[in-house]
């Protein structure tokens, strides 16, 4: 890294296999990208993620929420621990742990998560199990900015895959992961090029807010 690189800073979380981080880390690798991945932080040991960022030689740390005492004291070392990144944008990618408000507050409007359903639909855990119990015709994936809101921030893009009928949990589950994986970086270059902003709760795009979510990729 040359003394002027001034591309965005990123530091992911991460709690498990990394295909989203390998994704930022894909496109960072590409000599545009306006971002680039300085940190990687696991609030879990052993996780292929953690080998994805070394292989990339980008640093990473883990932070095992069993060794603190309550989720207030877990999020204040994640806090510090990610600061000492100075990342100017935080990407929660497949980071399974609900953060306090105060971490939330801390990182308001340079922290995005991504989120494997069409929000507002099917908030938390299961979601292409309960998207083929509804019996939608389309699923997706949903990139949004982090409030205090379990999944429940402004949503800035989403992508979107039609449900077939043979699809069972993991057929789906691939299909929408394959899409995240072009959706997480494409959320992360607009926010890299100044192109996004979380303003008075809504997404501003170019200067403009948005009525609902932007509809990624073509
Ligand atoms: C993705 O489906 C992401 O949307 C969800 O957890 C999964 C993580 O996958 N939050 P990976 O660790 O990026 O492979």
């Amino acid at each position: 890294m040359s003394a002027t690189d001034d591309r965005l800073r990123v530091v992911v979380l991460i709690s498990g296999g990394g295909t989203n981080l390998q994704a930022l880390l894909d496109r960072a690798d590409s000599p545009a990208s306006p971002f680039r991945v300085c940190g990687v932080v696991s609030n879990r040991p052993g996780v292929r993620g953690l080998e994805r960022a070394e292989r990339h030689g980008v640093p990473s740390r883990v932070l095992d929420h069993v060794d603190f005492e309550d989720r207030a004291t877990f999020d204040t070392a994640l806090a510090e621990l990610v600061d000492s990144f100075d990342p100017g944008l935080v990407v929660l990618a497949g980071f399974m742990r609900i953060l306090t408000a105060g971490f939330v507050e801390h990182f308001a409007g340079r922290m995005v998560n991504i989120h494997p359903s069409l929000l507002p639909e099917f908030q938390g855990l299961h979601t292409h199990r309960r998207a083929l119990e509804a019996g939608v015709g389309e699923h997706g994936a949903s990139v949004h900015f982090v409030t205090a809101e379990l999944d429940g921030g402004p949503v800035i893009a989403q992508v979107r895959v039609p449900v077939l009928a043979n699809d069972d949990e993991d057929v789906l589950a691939a299909r929408v992961l394959a899409e995240e994986h072009r959706l997480l970086p494409q959320v992360v270059c607009w926010f890299a090029e100044q192109r996004l902003e979380l303003r008075d709760d809504r997404v501003w795009f170019d200067g403009k807010p948005l009525d609902g979510p932007m509809r990624c990729c073509d």
